[in-house]
């Protein structure tokens, strides 16, 4: 088959290389999945995962992309809850082979069913994006309606739909991002917006959960924002500083059947907008995945049609 590999960490994304692959072979409680489109975070290079397996030794050449939408072709011994044929979309094992290829082999229960009225390229484009929202500001952040919420890259991916699900749940939502972002932003549905470029974000004033995609000097000055038992969540590792009467909180985001659903339901009512950034087939998915030009949102890597 074919897919996109990586042999060496300090080659970064420029490293990547269309190939010829064995098709994998699903383990127990595996399916394997015909990929007909996949998702891509620009970050994964820098992922000890993306290098090694669950027992630390080297994996090379690896296959990146940890979500996906397609088809069950084969099912692994003992899998249950998927049936060949069925679609699917899901995130798969940082610590084996990903996405960006025409098959791929993950454990079943990673993966939701996609309905048949959801576009494989849109399925694709929520599982990474989509789950880290939802578990941020439900499971980690523990948002109540009417709190307030800063939202950090709030016209990306991940940030996108942070605005969404935290405005649908009834917060007050301020995003931040470059100067560019703005209208793209408000769009999401932020009610305000911070230049972080041009604007002091200390003038935002108290809020309750502030969503950081962006870490570093941002993330730290965030932590003074956060009111007394409030939380300040990153998915870009620990902060440099705490909230002094709340909750610092870095996570990972974990697969999940029902949230999945949850998110895959919004979509199709309309409640919730994917951030499709750009979309190019695997043949060209390197160039794609180094692009010479900014790109806002996700890009999908279609693998078959
Ligand atoms: N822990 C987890 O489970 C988890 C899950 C998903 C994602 N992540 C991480 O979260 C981060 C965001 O992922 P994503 O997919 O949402 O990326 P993305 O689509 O690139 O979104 C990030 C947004 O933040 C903006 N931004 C970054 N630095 C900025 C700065 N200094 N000032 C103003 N705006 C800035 C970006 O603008 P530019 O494009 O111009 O930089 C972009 O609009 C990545 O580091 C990713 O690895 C972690």
């Amino acid at each position: 088959m074919k897919a996109i590999v990586v042999t060496d960490e300090a080659a970064g994304t420029a490293g990547m290389t269309l190939a010829e692959r064995p098709e994998p072979e699903p383990a127990l409680n595996d399916v394997v999945v015909q990929v007909h489109a996949s998702g891509f975070v620009p970050t994964e290079m820098a992922w000890p995962s993306t290098w090694t397996d669950r027992l630390g030794r080297d994996r090379t050449p690896s296959i990146p992309g940890h979500e996906l939408a397609g088809v069950v072709s084969a099912l692994g011994y003992g899998t249950t809850g998927l049936s060949v044929g069925q679609r699917v979309f899901g995130l798969t094992d940082w610590t084996r082979d990903g996405t960006l290829a025409e098959y791929v082999a993950v454990e079943a229960r990673n993966l939701a069913p996609l309905p048949g009225d959801v576009d494989f390229t849109v399925g694709a484009s929520l599982p990474i994006s989509g789950l880290t929202a939802w578990q941020g500001l439900f499971e980690h952040g523990r948002l109540q309606a009417g709190q307030s919420v800063l939202v950090h890259g709030a016209a990306g991916a991940v940030g996108s739909m942070v605005t969404q699900l935290a405005r649908e749940f009834g917060a007050y939502v301020i995003g931040t991002g470059r100067a560019a972002d703005r209208e793209r932003a408000l769009d999401f549905g932020t009610h305000e917006f911070v230049d972080l470029g041009n604007e002091a974000l200390e003038d935002v004033g108290g809020v309750d959960l502030v969503f950081d995609v962006i870490g570093g000097d941002i993330g730290k000055r965030s932590a003074g924002l956060i009111r007394a038992g409030g939380t300040l969540v990153s998915v870009v590792g620990p902060t440099e500083a705490r909230p002094a009467d709340g909750l610092a909180i870095d996570f990972v985001v974990t697969s999940d059947r029902g949230q999945l659903g949850e998110i895959v339901r919004r979509v199709r009512d309309g409640r919730l907008r994917t951030n499709i950034g750009n979309v190019a087939d695997l043949d060209d998915a390197v160039a794609a995945l180094n692009p010479t030009e900014r790109v806002t949102g996700k890009t999908i890597i279609r693998a078959h049609s």
